[in-house]
């Protein structure tokens, strides 16, 4: 991989990464989409990555259609790929990880501790395998896209981190490779998220400041979902995840929701400077 990309940097052409786990949904694409309209090459990296599963989350379990990704891939624009094996990726005797040591102790890190270090050290990897100018992520990982803004900061890799929207299915579910997991009545009960953050949403734009008042109206929506239980619903700081008491600066309402035995995640921003 990093052969390939040297070549294609001595031709002066510009690189853009799409790090992925596979299983291609539109959120996936939409990524695609915008590296290979920003950059002359699109390298989509697939590889489910052991490293960010705690033992009883489900790596195994996890959907794995390479072919038809990277059919779906190359439709949408990526000129190369990377899929490497675990064995490939991964030292049996590795002992050096990368690990953020600040973003990653709130929200989704508090039930997964281990799974930020996980990312870190997979996609660090894979950026000096791929060696972009620029890389692709979606805002639906809030927590993980700020963390990794904060390696490439931190640890002056020299590209670009550039943040995508969340992309829904029509109903206002957000995209997820993990949405095929749902039966009928937990797919009914999963459009609970999106709906909390709406009525919270409806009731920050009529002047609701505080904090708590804002993740409990959204609270009360998803308890109604009897197959839902919440693992945390989280105003924060949208730069840096810090606590928010009133909300006068830009913050992230996020929220981590067991449907059944699938874990979903969502997010808005609410900014107080930006009308609408
Ligand atoms: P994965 O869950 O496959 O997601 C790959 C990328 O797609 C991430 O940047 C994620 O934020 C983005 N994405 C997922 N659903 C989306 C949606 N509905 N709308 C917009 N973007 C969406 O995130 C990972 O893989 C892994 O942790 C990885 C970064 C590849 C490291 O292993």
């Amino acid at each position: 991989m990093q052969d390939w990309s040297h070549a294609r940097r001595m031709e002066r052409k510009t690189i853009g990464c799409v790090p992925t786990m596979g299983a291609f949904h539109r959120g996936h694409l939409s990524l695609i989409e915008a590296s290979a309209s920003d950059c002359d090459e699109t390298i989509v990296t697939i590889f489910v990555n052991p490293l960010q599963f705690s033992p009883t989350e489900d790596f195994r379990q996890y959907p794995r259609n390479e072919e038809s990704d990277l059919k779906l891939a190359r439709e949408n624009g990526a000129t190369a790929a990377y899929c490497p094996t675990v064995d490939a990726m991964y030292y049996p005797d590795r002992s050096v990880y990368v690990i953020e040591d600040t973003l990653k102790e709130v929200l989704c890190g508090k039930s997964r501790p281990t799974h930020f270090a996980g990312v870190t050290t997979v996609v660090a990897k894979l950026f000096n395998a791929c060696l972009p100018d620029r890389a692709y992520f979606g805002r639906k990982d809030y927590q993980q896209l700020l963390i990794i803004r904060r390696m490439v900061r931190d640890l002056d890799f020299p590209l670009e981190i550039v943040d995508c929207p969340i992309i829904r299915e029509p109903d206002g579910l957000a995209m997820s490779s993990r949405n095929m997991y749902l039966g009928d009545k937990e797919r009914q009960d999963a459009l609970s998220l999106k709906q909390a953050l709406d009525a919270a949403r409806t009731a920050f734009d009529k002047g609701e400041r505080n904090a708590r008042a804002i993740e409990n109206i959204a609270r009360s929506v998803i308890e109604k979902a009897e197959t839902a239980r919440i693992d945390y619903i989280e105003c924060r700081d949208a730069g840096n995840l810090s606590e928010v008491i009133d909300i006068d600066r830009p913050v992230v309402l996020a929220l981590a929701v067991s449907i059944g035995s699938t874990r979903l995640i969502d997010n808005i921003i609410l900014n107080p400077g930006k009308e609408g």
